[in-house]
């Protein structure tokens, strides 16, 4: 929706209505890359994880000479990379220091129990601690990602600075250690010129909070130095509230190996990659030019509504420098990089349609973001399923938006889209966990979950599960 006939979005009496009162901090660019902060494991024997979050307020310093009050974990922003291999035990204390507000930590795509998933459910409130246990099977490497997941404080936990990477790596791993293995976790910020970070507006909660500057692993436009002739690994998180980032290479070849979880059956060449929010994906760059290889983002269009649609085209998110000098000569990537089974026939289907509303009321406009007609209800279970069940989801989007489509305590697999009476089958098969809807598309998926209990689902455009686009699966034994 590009307009609202009859409505006028400028001037509701109680709302700042956008970005009309910001004025936004420019921030600096070009610094070298920073990796990301390694989270230790503290437990001293082969097998075990054991580690502490705490999730607490900080400060960050975007601008010389101004304070910024965020939130992050053990006083990083994004949190500290996690490292954990498959067939290991992960036991996490958690510490909730947030002053005021319950919060849990959700570990997204990843094959935990219900009860270790931080579900709204379950909060952790403030200052007290809980441990997170669970183990990580066979074949579960992949590019996951841990950020908070309370009720109804989500969005503003997130946006505040909590967020952070797991990375589950295989125990044999087809790419050549030659390539590294960096993580690029993009997060949105918007910073006024005094330092702070102002509130959602009513804009932000329609249409998801989209800040001024994209940052990489909490840097804006930082520079990376590779020698001509290198292949990088890139795991790159979209760890946005609501941000759609179309991305491109200029001056080098991309090459999607994994998606959310875990790598592909076998590399595909790709100009661009659209990755929604709580998206991930996996590539390998070559760089085989001298000179400037920057990473850049394209128009996409994913609905807007009122003022303010950011004109995301152009933004340069990271530079890469390429030397003259030649790089040591990099081995081949193989050219099958693992099975993945297709999920096969399914003995169930449902079908989930998400919708927007619109009403006026005397307090305002207000907004309803639904599934099946209903808005998140946490005393309400919405689907039971059985374990071991394949099933097949049908995603309507009947609404103005796109709508990234997140289900948790599994990977899915993406059988199908439809548009406009047009079928397109995914060029490749990849386990997912999050996957785009677009405006006015269906998308089919076949998905199977493990393991009993309680699981979400919900749109991961953050705003609009908090206002309501959100589900409850139960997983019967
Ligand atoms: Cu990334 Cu229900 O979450
Ligand atoms: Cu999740
Ligand atoms: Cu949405």
């Amino acid at each position: 929706m590009d307009s609202m006939p009859g409505m006028d979005m400028s001037g509701h009496a109680g709302h700042d209505m956008g970005a009309m009162a910001h004025a936004p901090a420019a921030l600096p660019e070009g610094e070298a890359l920073r990796e990301l902060p390694l989270l230790a494991n503290e437990a001293g024997r082969p097998g075990l994880f054991r580690a502490r979050l705490t999730a607490g307020p900080a400060t960050a310093r975007f601008v010389e000479g101004k304070d910024t009050p965020i939130l992050a974990y053990n006083g990083t922003s994004p949190g500290p990379l996690i490292e954990a291999h498959e067939g290991e035990r992960v036991e996490i204390t958690f510490a909730n220091r947030i002053a005021g507000e319950q919060s849990t930590i959700h570990w997204h795509g990843m094959p935990v129990p219900a009860g270790q998933d931080g579900n709204p459910m379950d909060p952790v409130a403030a200052g007290a601690d809980r441990v997170y246990a669970f183990d990580l099977p066979e074949g579960s490497a992949g590019s996951y990602w841990y950020h908070p997941h309370p009720h109804g404080r989500t969005a503003e936990q997130v946006y505040r600075g909590l967020a952070g990477a797991f990375i589950v790596k295989a125990k044999a791993d087809p790419v050549p250690a030659a390539y590294g293995d960096t993580a690029l976790v993009f997060t949105d910020l918007r910073l006024s010129a005094d330092g702070s970070m102002p509130e959602n507006t009513m804009i932000d909660t329609m249409n998801g909070r989209v800040g001024d500057h994209v940052l990489v692993n909490g840097q804006k436009n930082p520079k990376l130095a590779v020698a001509m002739g290198a292949k990088q690994r890139l795991r790159l998180y979209n760890a946005t509230n609501a941000r759609f980032l179309r991305l491109a290479f200029a001056n080098a070849a991309m090459t999607v190996i994994g998606s959310d979880g875990g790598l592909l059956e076998a590399p595909v060449a790709a100009d661009e990659i659209l990755l929604s929010p709580a998206e991930r994906v996996e590539l390998v760059v070559a760089f085989d030019r001298p000179g400037a290889a920057s990473l850049t983002t394209l128009a996409y269009d994913r609905g807007w509504m009122g003022p303010g649609r950011p004109a995301d085209a152009g933004l340069t998110l990271l530079t890469v420098d390429v030397s003259d000098a030649p790089a040591e000569a990099m081995p081949p990537l193989p050219e099958r990089l693992r099975p993945i089974a297709p999920l096969g026939t399914p003995t169930v289907s449902r079908r989930l349609v998400f919708t927007e509303t619109m009403a006026m009321n005397p307090a305002g406009m207000e907004m309803g973001f639904l599934i099946n007609g209903k808005a998140f209800d946490m005393a309400r279970v919405d689907i039971v399923a059985r374990a071991g069940d394949t099933e097949l989801w049908e995603i309507v989007n009947q609404a103005d938006m796109d709508h990234p489509f997140h289900l948790h305590g599994t990977q899915f697999q993406v059988v199908e889209r439809e548009r406009d009476g047009k079928l397109a089958k995914p060029p490749y098969l990849a386990w997912k966990d999050t996957v785009n809807v677009a405006r006015g598309e269906t998308v089919r998926l076949l998905t199977r979950q493990e393991r009993p209990g309680a699981r979400m689902y919900h749109c991961h455009i953050l705003e609009h599960e908090q206002l309501g686009m959100m589900g409850i699966l139960d997983v019967q034994a």
